[in-house]
């Protein structure tokens, strides 16, 4: 890769990946490493930024590596926890602070036409989360700025472009937070703000045709944002021999399989459409455990996409969707020096008797950058903008075992939500939404007849990542509206309630 390059070094705070994703909002290109793994080639980065973390730097077990390779020699910022150890290891002095600080502060500057603050003013907003402080500055710091109970809130060292802040720029609560990072990294450290989503696409189409050649490779596309994009960036390097395999599993949405498969074969793609519904509902007949439905689910998805591979002569790759939060390593919340990899329901998962090499184009980027590349590429944005959607699909939305006539009910409910979300154009500001079908009955009344029927939950998020969920406030006539075309038009359905829990402690799924 061409571009300059930023390392985040994470101490395993939340706000880890939110550096991350601001910078490359300023389009440069950047990568979380654990503080006890820093990259040996650390001239492959342009400038170092430390992040926060749940830790004290006077607890004996907390994170303290070397920055002798790097404070004085890169250009460095330390945020938080980053500024409190950039503190303590060069001299000054951390402790517990007197006021612990949460929360919005006014941000006083000490000094004037210092370039690390240029464009933000004296009095603007930050965001503090810190029960430590630094009581005396480092050997050779100046002080920039102060808040009502934090006196050293932002400082640099002087004859290096070593700075350190207390608060959290990365947030948005912390409003001039992406100037002072801009600041920082394009001024200050003199990185090229030149990584672009077309920028992103050129290199990434030219990397793949140089490392596949005329090589084959199998994609499973599965209607979502990321094999979707992976896709398409393959079709572009490599035409033909790109094959994609859309697999029906009868568990998906209404009318989602003819309707996304055209969609795709409009994109240009090489793909297959495969009708798998008899044999998925075959072998989820008379199953009620959600576990046990799931792997057989995963299990019956393998040997149809492992058929369908095998059809392809000399396919050599297989191309996954894989997107940088699947693989990122970072260090555990609860503060084991240990990194640990998050793992993820996409992540492996493929028989080994494949033996296939792995692509992944998407590896390197957030959902949002994905979305962005897609864009970049033309797709189409309703393609783009779509919630997440679960591989098991409706099954753990069917409460209980999952029959033929239980998908079609369900199928009409979500039908009827989703379609009324993109009408009131809610669609957009949920992340995610569908319909579950509980698996019992309640007394109602249609006309003079009494009925007997099927209780059905409308669930809409907001999320960034469905790691926490908060229920959305959706408008009662929305609602209204909803239940009673549900009601009318879904044989079956009498009574329609709304899930008002967060995540935790439910989960986002039902099952
Ligand atoms: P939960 O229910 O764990 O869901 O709060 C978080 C996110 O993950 C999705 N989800 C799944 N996705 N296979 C998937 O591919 C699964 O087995 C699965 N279970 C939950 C869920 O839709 C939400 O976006």
């Amino acid at each position: 890769m061409q571009h300059d390059k930023v390392l985040i070094l994470d101490f395993g705070s939340q706000y880890t990946q939110l550096i991350a994703r601001r910078v490359r909002e300023l389009n440069i290109y950047s990568e979380i490493h654990p503080f006890n793994k820093i990259p040996t080639n650390l001239d492959d980065y342009k400038a170092v930024i430390l992040s926060g973390s749940p830790m004290s730097v006077r607890s004996e077990d907390a994170f303290h590596p070397d920055l002798n390779g790097i404070r004085g020699v890169k250009p460095l910022l330390g945020v938080c926890y980053g500024a409190q150890y950039l503190a303590h290891f060069s001299g000054g002095q951390v402790a517990e602070s007197n006021t612990r600080e949460y929360g919005r502060a006014n941000l006083s500057f000490v000094q004037e036409n210092e370039p690390f603050l240029a464009g933000s003013s004296s009095g603007s907003q930050v965001w503090m989360s810190h029960s430590d402080t630094i009581k005396k500055l480092p050997t050779n710091a100046k002080l920039l700025a102060s808040t009502h109970d934090v006196e050293n809130a932002a400082y640099k060292i002087e004859g290096e472009t070593t700075f350190a802040i207390q608060f959290h720029p990365e947030v948005y609560h912390s409003t001039d937070g992406k100037q002072l990072l801009e600041n920082f990294l394009v001024n200050i450290a003199e990185v090229k703000p030149d990584w672009t989503p077309n920028a992103f696409v050129d290199e990434t189409v030219a990397d793949l045709k140089a490392q596949l050649g005329n090589d084959k490779v199998v994609l499973g596309l599965s209607g979502g944002v990321d094999s979707s994009v992976a896709a398409m960036l393959l079709h572009k390097a490599i035409g033909e021999n790109l094959y994609c395999i859309f697999v029906n599993n009868g568990l998906l949405r209404k009318d989602e399989f003819s309707s996304v498969l055209q969609q795709y074969e409009g994109m240009g793609l090489n793909v297959k459409g495969v009708d798998a519904s008899a044999r998925f509902l075959d072998t989820l007949a008379g199953e009620s455990d959600p576990e046990k439905k799931r792997k057989a689910i995963g299990r019956v998805f393998i040997e149809v996409f492992d058929d369908e591979a095998a059809q392809i002569q000399d396919v050599t790759w297989l191309a996954q969707g894989t997107i940088y939060p699947d693989v990122i390593e970072s260090v555990s919340a609860t503060g084991g020096p240990s990194a640990t990899i998050k793992s993820h329901h996409n992540v492996g998962g493929l028989p080994d008797f494949m033996k296939l090499n792995i692509v992944e184009p998407l590896k390197a980027l957030f959902k949002d950058e994905v979305r962005r590349v897609g864009a970049s590429m033309g797709m189409d944005k309703q393609l783009l903008g779509r919630h997440p959607f679960p591989g098991p699909g409706l099954a753990i939305r069917i409460l209980g075992d999952i029959t033929a006539e239980k998908v079609r009910i369900l199928q009409e409910v979500d039908a009827v939500f989703i379609n009324g979300l993109r009408e009131w154009d809610l669609y957009d500001k949920v992340w995610q939404a569908g319909a579950i079908l509980l698996p019992v009955n309640s007394v109602g009344v249609m006309g003079d007849e009494r009925t007997y029927e099927k209780v059905v939950v409308l669930r809409a998020v907001e999320s960034t990542d469905g790691m926490t969920a908060d229920w959305v406030d959706l408008p009662y006539k929305f609602l209204q509206k909803v239940s009673n075309d549900i009601i009318n038009k879904v044989k079956g359905v009498n009574r329609v309630v709304y899930d008002i829990s967060s995540k935790p402690p439910a989960t986002i799924e039902w099952e």
